[in-house]
């Protein structure tokens, strides 16, 4: 009885969700895994895959969502995010789709959360716009970047952000970028808020200078950080306040190289954990956090904070052989 119920219950939310993507007019697909959506290549299945291709449409989904009363979480890139291996029965809304084209006017750029952080620093320079150049090699969308105020080689996004576009009762509204808290990695945006895009406001200088300061940006971060490799990027803060790295701090630990399963401390970075082969699994990535966060508790007195965002099938992130 409880499970007819149930079986119901499933039918009723699939054929909801259904029906909500076919009203937007927003691709849905079944049988995804993170591990074919995350940079970290492992977790587990996806129940629903939405793919809005607009601000509009994604705003239009999550509205309705909201309103059916079903759960969903965002996913861009999927580079700074470790989903445990179970199955995910919540709706993943993917904005991967959302890039449009990246649209110059004088000194400010529009810019659809879908599109890539990378591509946009590119466009940028070429135009001699500069305030984004040091972020060029972070693997993410520009949703990404503006949800936890990605950095790198002093500049934040979060410097640069004039409006927000948010997705609010079904619609696209406009939020000033100074009424939003920017903070190290992270912004007083809230769990349920879908960021559609931004216009940024960058400063005109000379494009062979924009874009020496963005290879020099990319020979540092190639002789100190993994790349090619199944990562996260960083996957704890740096302590806050303190002006150290992590990393080093990890190094000097003698942790590089350590390794649970599938997925190990590399060998570049020590705050970059790798994750190798087909069997590896988000357990393992987590094992390896836990076992860090333990000895560096130990050792320094410190708890390290998780820089990538960990989700779990029903918010808890659990191994699921436990
Ligand atoms: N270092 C070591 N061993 C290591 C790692 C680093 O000796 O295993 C040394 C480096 O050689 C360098 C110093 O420590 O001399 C600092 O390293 P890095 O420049 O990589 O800086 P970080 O503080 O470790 C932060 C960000 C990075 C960002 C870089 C550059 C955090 C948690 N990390 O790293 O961001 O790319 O600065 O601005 O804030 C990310 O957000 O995912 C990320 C990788």
């Amino acid at each position: 009885m409880t499970e007819a119920r149930a079986t119901t219950g499933a039918e009723q939310r699939d054929s909801l969700v259904e029906e909500i993507a076919r009203r937007a007019g927003v691709r849905a697909e079944r049988g995804r895994r993170f591990a074919d959506l995350t940079s970290l290549r492992v977790g587990g299945s996806i129940d629903w895959l939405l793919l809005p291709e607009t601000e509009e449409q994604a705003a239009a989904v999550v509205g309705a969502l909201e309103e059916a009363g079903l759960a969903w979480r965002v996913l861009g890139a999927g580079s700074n995010v470790l989903a445990d291996d179970r199955e995910h029965r919540y709706v993943v809304v993917s904005m991967r789709e959302v890039k449009g084209e990246a649209r110059f006017d004088g000194e400010r750029v529009s810019v659809s959360a879908g599109f890539s952080l990378p591509r946009l620093c590119v466009e940028a320079a070429r135009k001699g716009l500069a305030g984004i150049e040091g972020l060029g090699g972070i693997p993410g969308t520009v949703g990404g970047a503006l949800w936890m105020n990605a950095g790198a080689y002093g500049q934040e996004i979060g410097q640069v952000v004039e409006t927000v576009r948010v997705a609010r009762g079904g619609r696209v509204v406009e939020v000033p970028g100074s009424e939003v808290k920017w903070d190290y990695r992270h912004t007083s945006f809230k769990e349920g808020e879908l960021l559609l895009g931004c216009t940024l406001k960058l400063r005109s200088d000379d494009p062979e200078a924009i874009k020496a300061r963005m290879e020099e940006a990319k020979q540092k971060r190639f002789s100190t950080q993994p790349h090619g490799a199944r990562s996260a990027g960083c996957f704890f803060k740096n302590p806050p306040g303190s002006g150290q790295s992590t990393g080093k701090m990890i190094d000097e630990m003698g942790m590089k190289g350590e390794r649970r399963g599938g997925a190990l401390v590399s060998p570049v970075h020590a705050n970059f954990i790798v994750t190798e082969g087909e069997g590896a699994r988000a357990a393992d990535a987590l094992a390896l956090a836990e076992e860090i966060r333990e000895r560096f508790r130990r050792e320094h007195g410190v708890e390290l904070e998780y820089e990538v965002e960990l989700w779990g099938a029903d918010g808890e992130f659990k191994d699921e052989r436990e």
